[in-house]
């Protein structure tokens, strides 16, 4: 695991745009996986002023979101539908076509968890996975102890993400209980991934992630198995 610590929240979010912008320079029809949070916040405006300031062009780019609340409307603000039109999609020049993100809306969600995953194979696959990581130990919605499921699926959300989350809605109460993400396996066919650990709530999953071992109690710990993975920190994450 090629790891990149920074000082502080900022370097962090400027060394993650620059890592996605080299792979859209390379390859202008990359296929990203996306993630949502507090974490990547940085990373998405920084890249809304690459492409503004510095004409990096998304117009090839495909993404394919982590994982959405469910159920959820589109334009509930809580929604990563809303999230990501709000801090990236809206930003920059990406034909709104290539933007997928699981349908929280949706009558049937085995369907559309299954479609998703069609979707990613008949893209060609994913070049690029950006992650987050849970308190946890989760990446995506993929939450510790549960069995590992290869593909995109439904899961139940554990007590302690609703807790982290309910800092985004009124009350826990009002936190979804359940979400579609991503598999294990459909990340960990990604090409290459890029995971971004900020704050000191994050010191001991990254603490597991660094150490090297594997454990379904840590699903982010899974990413050791991956032959190329870089990890950005920042100094009160170590
Ligand atoms: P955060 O969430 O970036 O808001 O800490 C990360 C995650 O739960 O994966």
């Amino acid at each position: 695991m090629n790891m990149i610590r920074c000082g502080d929240y900022e370097a962090l979010s400027h060394a993650a745009a620059e890592f996605v912008a080299r792979q859209i320079k390379e390859k202008p029809s990359s296929v990203l996986g996306l993630p949502t949070g507090a974490t990547p916040l940085g990373m998405y405006s920084r890249l809304v002023a690459l492409c503004r300031n510095e004409a990096l062009d998304f117009s090839g780019v495909t993404t394919f979101n982590l994982d959405e609340y469910y159920p959820i409307k589109r334009d509930d603000r809580q929604s990563y539908y809303y999230f990501m039109h709000t801090h990236l999609f809206s930003g920059v020049n990406i034909k709104k076509e290539n933007v997928h993100i699981p349908n929280g809306e949706t009558a049937d969600p085995e369907a559309e968890c299954a479609g998703y995953e069609r979707r990613i194979a008949q893209s060609g696959g994913i070049d690029l996975q950006v992650l987050g990581i849970g308190q946890n130990g989760h990446i995506g919605f993929i939450e510790p102890g549960e069995a590992l499921e290869s593909a995109t699926h439904v899961t139940a959300l554990t007590p302690n993400t609703i807790a982290a989350n309910a800092r985004f809605f009124e009350s826990a109460a009002c936190v979804p209980t359940k979400a579609l993400t991503m598999g294990i396996g459909t990340i960990m066919r990604a090409r290459k991934i890029l995971i971004l650990v900020s704050g000191k709530e994050k010191t001991a999953p990254l603490q597991a992630l660094a150490d090297g071992k594997i454990t379904p109690k840590i699903p982010a710990t899974i990413l050791n198995a991956h032959g190329d993975v870089t990890l950005i920190t920042d100094q009160p994450a170590f």
